[in-house]
């Protein structure tokens, strides 16, 4: 039977919690390691094997581009890091050439995989890979708003005094700052959420800006981001079919003209995004979505021109 693989490419801190939550939860039967400095590679995977014995046997190790044939899944994290104060999109120039070199080194060794992207600005990062890769966008996956929509679930189940497993809610859009809060179809087993206006918007600050805040105290976030990709990675490796608030290349979303990568759920399984799945919402949500939506396409104009 074919072993599963997962290539983590970039093993800064993100990808190195990602790879070490993987292998933790056991999710495949090898995973490599690729990273610019070799050493760094090989240092996490020297680490991982060290603890071995008190896992359930993935094989790890640190490789170069030639191990990504075969890969089920490559989970992309390489890239510069927000700074303090620093937005996403202040990323996009330092991290569009990065990838540039990334995906024509992944190409001639496969193009069966699903690239799992995690470099920020995501939506930007994920639109770059499609374009780049000339893989169906089925294939090209953005880890989205996801880790958006567990901050805002948390949130919500803190205030309300109610496990964020049974808090139902979506941020959809961009990754960032121009997230949209779904608050009309928040729920709690189908019950409309008690919450005030002031609530509502004290919840949706916090979780928008909650990794502007982990990053002045910290310095990057890297614990819930490698959370959501292995829930990512685990919808594909299960063939779950799972609905996830991934990034995907869309059309027309919700009655906007996206034509870009946004955050909206998605149904996710071993092809990658089976559909994504039309949300009904309101006016004002639709007119946010669209700001959304125009933001990320002004950014792709001008990073074509
Ligand atoms: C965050 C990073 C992953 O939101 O963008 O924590």
């Amino acid at each position: 039977m074919k072993k599963t693989k997962v290539v983590v490419i970039g093993t800064g801190a993100v990808g190195a919690t990602t790879a070490y939550t993987l292998l933790l939860r056991n999710r495949m039967d090898e995973l490599v390691l690729i990273d610019s400095n070799y050493n760094k590679a090989a240092g996490d995977a020297l680490d991982m094997n060290h603890g071995m014995p008190f896992l359930d046997g993935s094989t790890v190790w640190a490789g170069t581009y030639e191990d990504c044939a075969g890969a089920d899944i490559i989970v992309i994290t390489a890239g510069a890091a927000q700074k303090p104060g620093e937005t996403r999109t202040d990323l996009l120039r330092r991290n569009a050439d990065i990838f540039d070199n990334i995906i024509h080194q992944i190409l001639p060794h496969n193009q069966d995989a699903i690239l799992l992207i995690a470099t920020n600005p995501v939506d930007i990062m994920s639109y770059i890979a499609l374009k780049k890769s000339g893989l169906p966008a089925e294939r090209v996956i953005g880890s989205g708003t996801l880790l958006d929509s567990a901050r805002f679930r948390y949130l919500i189940g803190q205030k309300l005094h109610i496990d964020p497993r049974s808090v139902h809610a979506h941020i959809v859009g961009e990754h960032g700052d121009s997230e949209v809060p779904i608050w009309s179809l928040a729920n709690i087993a189908g019950v409309e959420l008690q919450l005030s206006k002031e609530d509502k918007e004290n919840i949706f600050v916090h979780t928008r800006d909650a990794a502007y805040s982990i990053i002045e105290a910290k310095g990057a976030t890297y614990y819930a981001i490698a959370l959501a990709i292995d829930r990512i990675c685990t919808a594909i490796l299960r063939d779950e079919g799972a609905v996830l608030n991934v990034s995907t290349m869309l059309g027309t979303y919700c009655g906007v003209e996206a034509d870009t990568y946004l955050g909206v759920p998605c149904i996710v399984d071993r092809t990658g995004i089976r559909k994504t799945l039309e949300l009904t919402i309101t006016e004002q949500e639709q007119e946010l979505f669209r700001q959304s939506a125009n933001k990320m396409k002004a950014i792709i104009a001008e990073l074509e021109q």
